[in-house]
C-alpha cells in the first residue's frame, strides 16, 4: 500500500482533488467535518444524513457514488459525539474506512478525516492510527496457501489530507508509521509461520537478513559457545530437541558511541510442548506463538532501523524448542545458570524463564541503560489481564517507577497498552527449593508474578522491566493470528528515549 500526504487550502481545494474515493467524517449530531462540508455540493451529503442512512455513530459508514465532481465516491464515516471523540471512536472509524477500502472498486483514495478531534490526542496519533488500520486490513498470512486469500483488489494508493500547518510534520509521522507497520508485519509473519519452518535457525537467518538489509550488527552464538558461556539453564531447555539452539544478538547503534544501550531480550521458544511436563493436546498448535517475544524484538529492530533512530539499542534472543524425548530435562533436574545460581526444574513447562535468565545474565556485559524482556511467559497472565493489556513488571521499591511509567505511556500512546503488576519480596517465598537456590515454579497463586520474581533474581545489576505478552501477542479462534504486539509499545518507547 502506497501512502502520500497532501495539504489543501483555498487555491488547492479538496473539491478539486481527483480520486476514486474521499473518506470524510460525520458526527453523531449530523454535523459534517470540515472536509465533508467542502464536498457538500448541492447539499448532497447533508441530504444523505437527513435521510437517516448514517447515524454518525463511530464506525458507521455510507458510501455515496457521484456523477459530478472530481471524486467518484464519497465515504461518510461516523466519528461519534463531536464533543467527545474518544480513542476507541477514532480507531473504530479508521477500521471502518479500512474495511470499505479493502473491497472498493477503485485503487486510489483520499482520507480526509479530521485528525485533530480526538480527545487528549494530537493529529500525529490519529494519522498513525489511520495508517496502521489500513495496513492491518491488508495483512495476509497466506504465504503457504496454494490459493491466495481474496481481497487482492481494493485501494492500494492512499493520500492523507492534512492541515497545511503540519505538512512537514505529517510527512515525518508517515515515514515512522510505515516503518512501524513494516515492523509489525515482520513480527506477525514470524509468529504465524508454522513451527517446522520457523525454527531457531530460521530466526537466526531472519536476523542476519535484517542485518544485511539495514546495516545492523548481527551475531549468532551456537551450542558450543553457549556451553562455554555456561548457560546451563538455557541449554537444559533444548535437551529434548533435534533443532540446534541459537542465541541471537542484534545491534542498532544509532546513538553516540559512549551512550549506554537499551537492551531488548525476547523469548524465542519456537515450539513449546511443555517438555516432559507435557501440555494437553487441545490447542497446542498455538504454542508456535511462544517465540512472539523474539518476533517483537526483530519487528522492533525492523521499525527503528527503517526510522534510522538515534539511539543505541541491542536485541538479544535466546531461541530453542521445548520438546520431550529420552534426552529431555526431567522434573526434579537441577541445573546451574550462567549467573551461578542453581535451579530445581520442578516443571519443564516453565521453560521461558529458564532461557531468559541466562540471557538476562549475558546482557550485563553491555552495561545497559535499561533492559526490557518480552515473553509469552505465563497462562496466568492471560487469566489476570485477559487479552487487552500486556503485563508489565518491574521492581516495586520505587527505583523503577520512572521506567514503568515510560513503558505504560508508550503503550497508551500507541494503542498497545500494558498494566503494571506487583513484584514484591513476599512472592519470592514461593520459589523456595529444598535442594537448589531456587525452584522454577511457585505454584498456581499469582503465577505471572512468581515467574517475574524468578527473572528478577537475574536482573539486579541494571534497571529492568518485564513484559508478559501471553495474552496480547496473538488471537485464538476464527481470527487466529499474531497481532504484532508489543512492537508499537516498544517502538514508541524507543522513539521517546531517542528524543531525550
Ligand atoms: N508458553 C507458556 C505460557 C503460555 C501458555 C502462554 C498459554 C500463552 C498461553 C509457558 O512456557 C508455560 O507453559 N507456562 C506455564 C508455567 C507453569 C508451568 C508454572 C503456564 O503458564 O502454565
Ligand atoms: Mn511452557
Ligand atoms: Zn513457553
Amino acid at each position: 500500500m502506497d501512502f502520500s500526504i497532501k495539504a489543501f487550502n483555498a487555491k488547492n481545494a479538496i473539491a478539486q482533488h481527483k480520486a476514486g474515493c474521499i473518506a470524510v467524517g460525520v458526527f453523531e449530531n449530523g454535523k459534517l467535518s470540515a472536509a465533508a462540508k467542502a464536498l457538500d455540493e448541492k447539499a448532497s451529503l447533508t441530504a444523505a444524513i437527513k435521510s437517516g442512512d448514517i447515524s454518525g455513530k463511530a464506525g458507521t459508514t455510507l458510501l455515496l457514488h457521484r456523477t459530478s465532481g472530481n471524486a467518484k465516491r464519497i465515504l461518510l464515516v461516523g466519528l461519534g459525539n463531536e464533543s467527545e471523540v474518544s480513542d476507541r471512536n477514532f480507531i473504530a472509524a479508521a477500521q471502518a474506512v479500512a474495511r470499505v477500502f479493502a473491497t472498493l472498486g477503485s485503487n486510489d483514495a483520499l482520507v480526509a478525516l479530521p485528525f485533530d478531534v480526538v480527545q487528549g490526542r494530537d493529529a500525529d496519533w490519529a494519522q498513525r492510527t489511520m495508517v496502521l488500520a489500513l495496513r492491518e486490513s491488508i495483512y495476509r498470512a497466506d504465504a503457504l496457501k496454494s490459493k491466495k486469500d481474496e481481497n487482492r483488489n481494493g485501494v492500494t494508493k492512499v493520500t492523507l489530507a492534512v492541515d497545511e500547518s503540519r505538512l512537514a510534520h505529517a510527512r515525518k509521522t508517515l515515514v515512522q508509521s510505515v516503518a512501524l507497520a513494516n515492523g509489525m508485519d515482520l513480527s506477525k509473519t514470524l509468529g504465524n509461520l508454522p513451527p517446522n519452518i520457523c525454527t531457531p535457525t530460521y530466526l537466526a537467518t531472519t536476523a542476519k537478513q535484517l542485518g544485511k538489509e539495514f546495516k545492523l550488527g548481527v551475531e549468532v552464538l551456537d551450542r558450543k559457545q553457549l556451553e562455554a558461556l555456561k548457560m546451563g539453564s538455557f541449554l537444559s531447555v533444548t535437551n529434548g530437541s533435534d533443532q540446534p539452539p541459537k542465541f541471537i544478538i542484534l545491534r542498532h547503534m544509532g546513538g553516540k558511541a559512549k551512550d549506554a544501550p537499551v537492551v531488548l531480550v525476547g523469548k524465542g521458544i519456537t515450539f513449546d510442548t511443555g517438555g516432559i511436563s507435557l501440555k494437553p493436546g487441545s490447542g497446542m498448535d498455538e504454542m508456535k506463538y511462544d517465540m512472539c517475544g523474539a518476533a517483537s524484538v526483530l519487528g522492533t529492530f525492523r521499525a527503528i532501523a527503517e526510522m534510522q533512530l538515534n539511539l543505541n539499542v541491542i536485541g538479544v534472543i535466546p531461541t530453542c524448542e521445548n520438546m520431550p524425548s529420552g534426552s529431555a530435562t526431567r522434573p526434579g533436574d537441577i541445573v546451574t545458570s550462567m549467573s551461578g545460581q542453581t535451579i530445581e526444574i520442578l516443571n519443564t513447562d516453565a521453560e521461558g524463564r529458564l532461557i531468559l535468565c541466562d540471557a538476562l545474565t549475558y546482557v550485563e556485559r553491555f552495561k545497559p541503560a535499561c533492559v526490557v524482556d518480552i515473553a509469552t511467559l505465563t497462562g496466568a497472565c492471560v487469566t489476570a489481564l485477559g487479552h487487552h493489556n500486556t503485563g508489565l513488571f518491574t521492581r516495586h521499591d520505587g527505583t523503577h517507577d520512572a521506567l514503568a511509567n515510560e513503558l505504560l505511556a508508550a503503550g497508551k500512546a500507541s494503542n498497545d497498552t500494558a498494566w503494571r503488576m506487583p513484584i514484591e519480596e513476599a512472592y519470592q517465598e514461593q520459589l523456595k527449593s529444598n535442594f537448589a537456590d531456587i525452584a522454577n515454579i511457585g505454584g498456581p497463586p499469582g503465577g505471572s508474578i512468581t515467574a517475574a520474581c524468578f527473572l528478577e533474581r537475574f536482573t539486579r545489576k541494571y534497571s529492568w522491566a518485564h513484559l508478559d505478552i501471553a495474552g496480547t501477542a496473538w488471537k485464538s479462534g476464527a481470527a487466529k493470528g499474531a497481532t504484532g504486539r508489543p512492537v508499537p509499545l516498544l517502538t514508541t518507547f524507543l522513539l521517546e528515549r531517542a528524543k531525550n
